[in-house]
């Protein structure tokens, strides 16, 4: 298939080209680089050994996408591209709500006019709010914590509304559980912006000694250790699991979500165990207050991806952190 990756020079995005070369796809990725750098996609045809194509625009200039959809048709878009910051979403809502809305309608306007109306989408665990049942199952109520969280939410309403109104789309909503590692190959990863917001690329530049210590945010959970379960899942399952989706979005599904995760979580003491064994070192940690909006434990029921996508997570916590360490030991400054 002819695909259009949008946001693939980011991190889920690259990971997932490298799956889509490597299973013969032909692969045009579409990145403003607000969050990423094209050494990323250099690195994507050196794991691959084959080429993709760059172009280089914003969702929100409808005329850059035209212009890659006059270029080529395409079979199908996996639309990764968004602001992803809790934090920045609470502190600059307008501008999360245009960039991931707005570009996501000019996106879909433009492929209806290109008559192209297959596109698999990144949505989020976040989706769920703070349950307090688990396993997560797709049919639980949807809940925004934040203005990120609602970006996802109301652009999973729109994919409805667009089937509703037009039943020859297919969408197919991908909610993340907590994606960590990296390729195995050590030559893409994860690469953030600043100091690190989320655990694992922390605990990454702690190791490496960018960082002093970690600070685990509440050891007062009712948790067995005290310490927050999250779904944490390998980088290179959920690239699979993209290429699983592609598949089912020739059945018609109209518009589906599925989760993406273990269905098994893991505390913050037991990653930070599992990254001591990986990285060989001792990783030194202070009992913070809790953060805010942190909820105990968040873990996903996979079955449905199981059974429809016929997709299943196979890599350990070790591997994970195996990984993820191999990528920061050799890359101490990312793409830098
Ligand atoms: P990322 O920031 O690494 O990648 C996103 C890419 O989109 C970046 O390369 C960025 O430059 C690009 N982009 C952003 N706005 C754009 C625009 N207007 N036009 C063109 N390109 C634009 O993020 P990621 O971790 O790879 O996340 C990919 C998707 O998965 C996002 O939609 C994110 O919300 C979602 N998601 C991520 C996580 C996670 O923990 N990483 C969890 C759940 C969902
Ligand atoms: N944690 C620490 N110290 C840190 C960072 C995190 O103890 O420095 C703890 C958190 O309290 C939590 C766990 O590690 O218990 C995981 O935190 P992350 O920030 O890595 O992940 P979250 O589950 O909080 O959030 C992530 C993304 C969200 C997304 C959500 C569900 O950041 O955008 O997963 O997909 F919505």
């Amino acid at each position: 298939m002819n695909i259009l990756v949008t946001g693939g020079a980011g991190y889920i995005g690259s990971h997932t080209c490298v799956e889509l070369l490597q299973a013969g796809h032909e692969v045009t990725v579409f990145d403003n680089l607000s969050n990423s750098k094209e050494e990323s996609l250099r690195r994507v045809q050196e794991i691959s050994g084959r080429s993709l194509f760059f172009s280089r625009g914003d969702l929100l200039k409808p005329a850059d996408i035209e212009a890659v959809f006059q270029s080529q048709h395409f079979d199908a878009v996996i639309h990764f591209a968004a602001l992803k910051a809790v934090g920045e979403s609470v502190r600059q809502p307008l501008r999360y709500y245009q960039n991931n809305i707005t570009g996501t309608i000019n996106l879909c306007q433009v492929m209806a006019k290109f008559s192209c109306k297959n596109i698999v989408f990144s949505s989020s665990a976040t989706v769920y709010g703070s349950p307090t049942i688990m396993p997560i199952t797709e049919e639980f109520p949807l809940q925004a914590l934040n203005p990120y969280g609602n970006t996802k939410i109301i652009m999973e309403q729109i994919f409805r509304d667009l089937v509703i109104s037009d039943p020859t789309w297919n969408t197919i909503f991908l909610r993340y559980f907590n994606p960590i590692g990296a390729h195995p190959s050590g030559l893409i990863g994860e690469d953030p912006n600043g100091i690190p917001n989320n655990l694992v690329p922390y605990i990454a530049q702690v190791a490496v000694g960018k960082l002093p210590f970690l600070n685990v945010y509440g050891a007062d959970y009712e948790t067995p250790d005290g310490t927050g379960i999250r779904d944490y899942i390998h980088i290179m399952d959920l690239a699979k699991g993209h290429l699983k989706a592609l598949e089912k979005l020739s059945n018609n599904p109209g518009a589906v979500a599925y989760n993406l995760g273990t269905g098994r979580g893991y505390s913050v003491f037991e990653v930070l165990r599992a990254f001591e064994k990986a990285a060989e070192r001792p990783i030194p940690y202070h009992i913070s207050p809790r953060r805010p909006g942190d909820s105990a434990i968040c873990y996903a029921n996979p079955t449905l991806a199981n059974t429809e996508l016929k997709w299943k997570a196979e890599r350990t916590i070790d591997d994970m952190c195996v990984d993820t360490w191999n990528w920061q030991s050799h890359n101490p400054n990312g793409y830098d």
